[in-house]
């Protein structure tokens, strides 16, 4: 295979301001802190990924504009190959207005632009990376459509396939299920997509079977501090992964680190059993929660113990 992990979704542009508090409707509030920074789910999850050392390709489309161009840049400050990286003069680069509060917890509003201009040309000519990596991710902040045929390309080709169905649409095209190998969700997306309450560890292995059933390969149910749990298909036990105790400070990409790191596993450690990946991907996550931003605080190889990468 030619790469590690690829992966077809996002960029956004996060324009983050923190506040002692998230605003109400019609309410203006002063902040103390504001920047911009690299975001977007896609994106968030390849560079987790690569930081953690494989070998990755993002597929993906920004506006031909500074934020666009500057976003390029990141991709090759992470050694992210940038061949499928494409820019459209028809559209803005995406971005993000995020408002962090003082407990950690985030608002976010996103306006996709370019980002909803990939499409079928892009994949095509992307093909030999979509069909040449052992594992590809695919989320919801390009058009589902995109997403599905990058998913279908790629099984198609026996790759291993990730869905993050982030953020969830209560529409979700149900062959989505049937593509996905793993198929990895938070409690509100699982709470969505299965229209029950996913507030326990208990709750959250009601809602992964039910969406286990619907196709894929393995479901996996993330729940901030509870942890996750995991489920596989034709194996009946269900298993609950706790998470580290963290004090946290920005949850804001934590999704995104823990995707890109369950990547990493499965591209990196392809025998290692589905909960054992889960666990060490909470455990990365759990890092990038104690630093406020999304990619500036989602860690590198050289920053974990050693014991993460070993067998
Ligand atoms: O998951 C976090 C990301 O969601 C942010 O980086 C923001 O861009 C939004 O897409
Ligand atoms: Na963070």
């Amino acid at each position: 295979k030619v790469f590690d992990v690829v992966v077809v979704g996002s960029c956004m542009t996060d324009l983050v301001s923190k506040a002692p508090r998230l605003p109400k409707a019609g309410e203006t509030i002063h902040g103390h802190k504001f920047f911009i920074g690299f975001g977007g789910k896609g994106a968030n999850q390849c560079i987790q990924a690569a930081r953690l050392g494989v070998k990755t390709a993002m597929v993906c489309k920004v506006g031909k504009d500074f934020f666009g161009d500057n976003y390029i840049q990141n991709f090759k400050d992470n050694g992210v190959h940038t061949e499928f990286v494409k820019q459209s003069s028809d559209a803005v680069t995406g971005a993000a207005s995020i408002t962090v509060d003082d407990a950690g917890e985030n608002a976010i509003v996103i306006v996709a632009g370019a980002n909803m201009l990939l499409g079928a040309e892009e994949l095509q000519e992307a093909l030999p990376a979509i069909s040449h990596t052992k594992v590809l991710v695919c989320q919801l902040e390009i058009s589902p459509q995109t997403s599905l045929q990058a998913m279908c390309m790629a099984r198609d080709n026996k790759v291993k396939t990730i869905f993050n169905p982030a953020p969830a649409i209560p529409d979700l095209d149900p062959d989505f299920y049937r593509v996905s190998d793993v198929f990895c969700c938070n409690e509100s997306e699982a709470e969505l997509l299965t229209g029950t309450s996913v507030a326990s560890v208990e709750e959250a292995h009601r809602a992964g079977q039910k969406l286990l059933k619907r196709g894929c390969g393995s479901v996996i149910v993330t729940l901030g501090p509870q942890g996750c749990v995991v489920l596989k298909g034709g194996e009946p036990t269900l298993k609950h992964v706790p998470a580290p105790e963290v004090t946290a400070v920005d949850t804001t990409g934590a999704g995104d680190s823990f995707i890109g790191a369950l990547a990493f596993y499965m591209a990196n450690h392809p025998h290692m059993p589905l909960e054992e990946m889960a666990r060490r991907a909470n455990l990365v996550a759990g890092v990038s929660v104690r630093e406020i931003g999304t990619q500036t605080s989602f860690p590198y190889r050289r920053d974990l113990p050693n014991e993460y990468f070993q067998e």
